[in-house]
């Protein structure tokens, strides 16, 4: 990032200053440090309560914060029930699009009777406040449909993106001990249908704690449905127990509202909490503020709801701001590398929120593509997931947003529940930084003692102070939550954010990378034990490490490094094969771009993979620090 030409900032035009809704920031993030608590009691007004807290933050047991307490919501009662009574009712809540071409489209009012609809099937079968449902489904309607009837009977959802394997989905289900499972026979991608019912029957024979899975019906592609297990959805919803009236749940501020399963430095996946209150306050400021949202916006959040992005920032934020979102089924390629730009015209879309590696593999197609669609409803961009890269930035800024949208390039976590680094509409850009903290955090870059380091010095990112977003911890393992999380800057009571950043001369952040095992896969977020743990259950291989390299499109690809067993041998044949296993056991998303066969893997004393050292031998870089190897 030393390309002079990258120094260019991008000032906000007076138009974009002219419409913003914050149209400064200094002022508002000092008060907001000076007075949190006043800062997010006024942000907690924007939102209905059944009964409002006794207090804004308690912060007696840290970092076993809680937000608002006291107050009783439910986030189904600010994305829902309160626009009822208002002109959002009336409004578009959804535009949804299938890859084919189909088109349905939901108002506030139509989208409250779906949700209720859902929720007296899910309460028919007995799912009762606290219960852990599972969503493994296609970007369709009735995803977002699930989510909301949990949310609003109580339930706790967890989501599971439809990218993984049935392994990786019943890991999941075993772990939150979830009864029902809803899901869709398929959904169409590039054109094929890809399956999902027959991905849920394979988990649930081994899922000991599941009993009833409920499939909406998308494609037609033939499943196996068992007497007394399975339901369509069409059926339930045609029975009386589906009314379109359901009461909605009152929940306690600290009240779980889902659970989400990312993946960190070791072991097995782990399930974030967000709760109802807190979580409700901080989607809806950060989409209000950073996104600007006015009455009319079509908002289009390009991420899949299987992640947390989508979670906050698809069907939350956005609902409780009572905007009109859209959602897309399949590849943005399909049937040809304009079928966003075709939709951004068809719907007159104004914001876009999207990812490096999508812009990059949208990118590579040429300007001719998007020029030929009439892109000027757009007001304001986003990127999410991983950096962006500077080129990448500009080709967005110049060709998407015709020079005149400013990019919100937005930092946070599964954990944070929101965006924690981002610019506002009239923050002056440099592209490829987040550039400042959002208002409420402090957020610094430290070394190993906790001591700030300097300008442009890489260090450690870490969030000094409480959040309302924040996770409420890992479930059924809060021992788990303090370790990873806050146990390196213990003494100081700071979150370890598991990323390396810079800052530079201005205070602008730049985030660099993650510095654990946590892969970044098309901002997909993957860890090195899974991948590495998938390996060893295949019987040709005695041990293995799995790095990020860099990657053109995808930010980052897996390599892995692997050890075979006496009596196999390494051929292209072999690399396939191993490269499949970890495609069926865990999911397409985590395929490995090339296995390399090694005698050994180099090591600590203490017997550590320095994976580290992996990488740069891969890349041709210097090795490092090597007086802890034992090779
Ligand atoms: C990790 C969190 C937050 C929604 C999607 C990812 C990386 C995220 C950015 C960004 C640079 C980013 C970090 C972070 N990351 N956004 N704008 N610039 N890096 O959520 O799957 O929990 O991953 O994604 O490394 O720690 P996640």
């Amino acid at each position: 990032m030393t390309n002079p030409t990258e120094n260019k900032i991008y000032l906000p035009s007076q138009e974009v200053i002219d419409q913003a809704n914050i149209k400064e920031y200094e002022e508002l993030y000092k008060f907001s440090i000076e007075n949190r608590e006043q800062f997010w009691a006024n942000q907690a007004d924007y939102l209905s309560w059944y009964k409002k807290w006794d207090k804004v933050l308690d912060d007696s047991n840290p970092p076993f914060y809680k937000w608002f307490p006291g107050a009783q919501t439910n986030i189904v009662h600010n994305a829902i029930d309160r626009h009822q009574h208002t002109e959002v009712r009336n409004k578009l809540a959804l535009i949804w699009e299938g890859e084919p071409g189909d088109v349905r489209s939901f108002s506030y009012h139509a989208l409250n009777r779906e949700v209720c609809q859902f929720a007296n099937i899910l309460k028919s079968m007995g799912v009762k406040r606290a219960d852990v449902v599972t969503i493994y489904m296609p970007q369709i309607p009735e995803q977002i449909f699930a989510m909301l009837a949990c949310a609003k009977i109580g339930a706790i959802h967890s989501v599971v993106y439809g990218g993984f394997s049935h392994e990786a989905l019943a890991d999941r289900i075993n772990d939150a001990n979830s009864r029902v499972v809803i899901t869709a026979d398929g959904g169409y991608r590039r054109g094929k249908v890809v399956e999902m019912k027959s991905v849920v029957n394979k988990a649930m024979e081994l899922s000991p704690t599941m009993e009833i899975c409920i499939t909406v019906k998308r494609t037609n592609v033939d499943v196996y449905m068992e007497n007394g297990r399975d339901y369509w959805y069409h059926d339930l919803v045609a029975l009386p127990i589906a009314a379109s009236k359901c009461d909605t749940e009152v929940m306690e501020a600290d009240d779980t509202l889902f659970l989400l399963y990312t993946s960190g430095s070791t072991g097995r996946p782990k399930a974030m909490i967000h709760t109802h209150a807190g979580y409700s306050v901080y989607t809806s400021t950060t989409h209000r503020m950073v996104f600007d949202i006015k009455p009319d916006d079509r908002y289009w959040c390009a991420a899949d709801p299987g992640w947390i992005t989508g979670h906050s920032y698809i069907v939350y934020g956005p609902l409780m701001n009572g905007a009109t979102i859209i959602m897309y089924e399949g590849a943005p390629t399909y049937p040809y590398p304009d079928r966003w730009w075709k939709m951004v015209e068809r719907y007159g879309i104004n914001i876009l929120y999207t990812s490096p590696t999508a812009i990059r593999g949208l990118m590579r197609f040429g300007d001719s593509w998007p020029n030929r669609n009439d892109l000027s409803s757009l007001r304001l961009l986003g990127s999410v997931g991983e950096p962006i890269n500077p080129e990448a930035w500009r080709w967005y800024h110049e060709v998407i947003g015709n020079s005149k949208c400013p990019i919100m390039d937005t930092w946070w976590q599964t954990e944070t529940g929101g965006f924690m680094i981002t610019p506002l509409p009239v923050t002056p850009l440099k592209p490829g930084s987040g550039t400042k903290a959002f208002f409420g955090n402090e957020i610094a870059v430290v070394d190993d003692d906790g001591k700030e380091v300097g300008a442009n010095e890489e260090g450690t990112l870490v969030i000094k102070s409480p959040w309302p977003g924040m996770t409420a911890g890992i479930f059924k393992d809060p021992e788990r939550y303090l370790d990873i999380y806050w146990s390196k800057y213990k003494k100081q009571g700071w979150y370890l954010t598991g990323d390396s950043a810079k800052r530079d001369e201005d205070g602008y952040f730049w985030i660099i990378g993650r510095t654990d095992d946590v892969i970044k896969v098309s901002g997909y977020r993957l860890g090195s034990a899974e991948i590495e743990s998938v390996m060893i259950s295949h019987p040709a291989i005695a041990e293995s490490a799995a790095v990020a390299l860099p990657h053109p499109i995808k930010g980052n690809c897996i390599h892995i490094f692997a050890i075979l067993r006496n009596g196999y041998e390494a051929s292209l044949e072999m690399e396939h094969d191993l490269i499949n296993h970890v495609v069926t056991h865990m999911g397409p998303i985590a395929k490995p771009e090339a296995i390399t066969i090694v005698d050994q893997l180099p090591k600590t004393r203490s017997g550590k993979i320095m994976r580290r050292v992996l990488k740069a031998r891969a890349l041709g870089l210097p090795e490092g620090d090597l007086s802890t190897l034992e090779e």
